[in-house]
């Protein structure tokens, strides 16, 4: 069973190099990957799961390669991170000259160019000509805190509403505004105080227009919080952990009308939709909206821990010297890393890449959801498509038929990633190096462990 895996006499080298192909040579996990989880079962906390039962060596292009030598499809981008693939070689480049030149002095201690050049990169392309500022963190969630830590001290205001199935982290605060209990809150409170939930336009199960989810939203805001006391509202254009949710067409646009009109700063949380993924730079310009506040993490450097908070000059400047930043933020290596990054995203043919993308995983779905009444709806744009499962008698949620496809493709080499409030969605967030052949042989095994569940 093991034999090829013996011939793997030394880690194989990641990047566009390695086969693109899936390969099976031991059943997964394999005896490496074994011993691995059985090490990470003593070793980590119990809390830190995992998807696929593998030890990574090596990735690129689409693939991931097992210390058991299995080439798997890699259809998740480690969670929409190497978008442009995994150990790119501008990354690497750019990654390689920065550590040999220094590693850090902490950016509030001894400046220097990388930072200031990623934030003027992020003014540049991020929605809306006006003048903007950036300041850069290490993690979504802490971009999503400073976000918010932002628009209070700008409003002098407290309240925050975020959206039923948004997702932000897993900090304090962000738990706060992340809807979902189990597994991301649940016994983990006390969450921080001023939050509110408002509704989300959720057009496959609410069936409203635009307007009239907008309206909804807006009504429970001005009722439950009041503009008044309102500082913010966060929302990801096309939200990620709740399910690849695609609000109906007018609804964004609405809320930024209302936010404008009552001093209260829209953020956009583009940490999962940010840098192509969907087939435009970001998500907001799909919906021709202009946040006030936008976020990013995931896609902006290749793989390397980088996050940022980008917007309006006027709002970014509120807070006095000293109130933000942190030791590591804007790290001279993810920042190298994500000017290379940015330069493959704007001079690469990536959304040009994330639409045929879109195409493909669509067409697939499609067809799947025209024979099988189990694929409840297909959505999203570019490399961010999704299929929500259901009951076709009720219409209710199946989390279980999600959980049995998902576990079927990993064990035949394809990594998938479920979501969804209810677990009952599958999600496709390639990355845009993979090849059609890999998309579409990675759709062939989902197809199959469909039928088969
Ligand atoms: C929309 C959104 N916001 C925030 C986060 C939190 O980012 P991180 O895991 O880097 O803290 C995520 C992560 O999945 C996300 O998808």
């Amino acid at each position: 069973m093991s034999s090829a895996a013996d011939t793997l006499t030394e880690t194989p080298l990641g990047g566009p190099t390695l086969p693109q192909e899936r390969r099976l040579v031991t059943s997964i996990p394999g005896p490496r990957s074994q011993e691995l989880l059985a090490r990470k079962a003593d070793a980590v906390a119990a809390g830190v799961g995992h998807t696929a039962p593998v030890q990574a060596v090596a990735a690129g292009g689409g693939v991931i390669v097992d210390a058991d030598g299995n080439s798997l499809i890699d259809l998740g981008s480690g969670i929409a991170v190497t978008t442009i693939g995994n150990a790119h070689p501008k990354v690497v480049a750019a990654v390689q000259a920065q550590v040999a030149q220094f590693t850090h002095t902490c950016f509030m201690i001894a400046p220097y160019d990388s930072y200031v050049s990623v934030a003027e990169a992020l003014n540049r392309i991020t929605p809306g000509d006006h003048a903007k500022k950036s300041a850069l963190f290490n993690s979504g969630a802490e971009a999503v805190e400073n976000a918010v830590k932002i628009a209070r001290k700008y409003t002098g205001k407290q309240a925050v509403v975020a959206f039923d199935h948004g997702y932000h982290g897993r900090t304090n605060l962000t738990m706060a505004l992340t809807a979902k209990s189990m597994p991301y809150k649940s016994g983990f409170g006390p969450f921080a105080s001023e939050i509110y939930r408002a509704p989300l336009s959720y057009p496959y199960r609410d069936g409203l227009d635009g307007g009239l989810a907008a309206k909804k939203a807006i009504s429970m805001i001005e009722k439950q919080v009041g503009a008044d006391n309102l500082a913010a509202i966060i929302v990801e254009p096309i939200q990620g952990e709740g399910g690849f949710i695609v609000p109906a067409d007018g609804f964004l646009p609405a809320l930024v009308e209302w936010c404008r009109a009552n001093d209260v700063v829209f953020i956009a949380d583009e940490i999962q939709t940010g840098f192509a993924r969907t087939g435009e730079m970001f998500a907001s310009d799909l919906f021709g909206i202009v946040p006030d506040l936008i976020t990013t993490a995931k896609g902006i450097a290749g793989g390397l821990p980088l996050a940022a908070v980008t917007g309006r000059a006027d709002i970014m400047d509120a807070s006095h010297a000293g109130g933000l930043g942190g030791t590591y933020g804007g790290n001279p290596i993810a920042c190298a890393a994500a000017l290379a990054a940015i330069d493959v995203f704007e001079n690469d043919g990536m959304l040009e890449r994330a639409r045929e993308i879109e195409a493909v995983l669509k067409g697939r779905l499609q067809q799947l959801q025209a024979t099988d009444p189990r694929v409840g709806d297909v959505r999203g744009h570019g490399a961010m498509i999704a299929a929500e499962f259901v009951d076709p008698a009720t219409g209710e949620p199946d989390a279980a038929l999600t959980a049995a496809v998902a576990k079927a493709s990993i064990a035949q080499g394809v990594i998938v990633l479920t979501c969804g409030t209810y677990g009952n969605v599958i999600r496709f967030l390639p990355p845009l190096s993979i090849t059609d052949d890999l998309l579409h042989e990675g759709m062939d095994v989902v197809a199959a462990a469909l039928a088969a569940a």
